[in-house]
């Protein structure tokens, strides 16, 4: 079974609720799925699992929050396959500022699979988009595999 950790930091809840429905999804895909809310409680070990899901609201025009920096920090290397998912508000500088921390995380990480952005909470329309993102997640990771094997 392909093992996923879904780290995510949030403070008011939005991208809480993004990392829920990301693990739901892969949890109905048959995937097995491990969450942690950052700098709440022991950090899972990341070679432990197949691939990782970061989760990062965005902060003071377009900055990553310094638990999630902390978070990389800990990490302390650069698995191969990571997806990054972002929570932000457009209000807060526009396009340009938009989701700025997961932005960076991608390109951080240098993943291949295109960063999740979602305006505020994901309840209604942006449920969908989340649920594609995530069904993609397992589709990309599978497409990865499959080349390497
Ligand atoms: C002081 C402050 C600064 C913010 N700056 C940005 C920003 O530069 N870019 C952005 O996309 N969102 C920005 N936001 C919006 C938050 O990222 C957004 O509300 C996010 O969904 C909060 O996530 P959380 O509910 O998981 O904590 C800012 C919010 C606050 C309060």
């Amino acid at each position: 079974m392909v093992s996923f950790l879904i780290a995510y930091a949030s403070w008011s809840g939005n991208t809480e609720e993004v990392a829920e429905i990301v693990e739901e999804t892969l949890l109905s895909e048959g995937m097995d799925v491990t969450v942690y809310r950052i700098g709440i409680g022991p950090m899972p070990d990341p070679w432990e699992f197949d691939a990782i899901i970061i989760g990062s609201f965005t902060w003071d025009k377009g900055s990553t929050p310094d638990e999630v920096k902390d978070f990389v920090a800990d990490v302390g290397y650069k698995p191969e396959n990571v997806y990054v998912f972002g929570t932000g508000d457009t209000q807060f500088g526009g396009d340009d500022l938009f989701c700025g921390a997961a932005v960076k995380l991608a390109r951080f990480y240098g993943s291949t699979y295109e960063p999740l952005k979602i305006e505020q909470s994901p309840r209604g329309t942006q449920e969908k988009k989340v649920i594609e993102w995530s069904k993609g997640v397992f589709q990309h990771w599978r497409h990865l595999h499959a080349l390497k094997y």
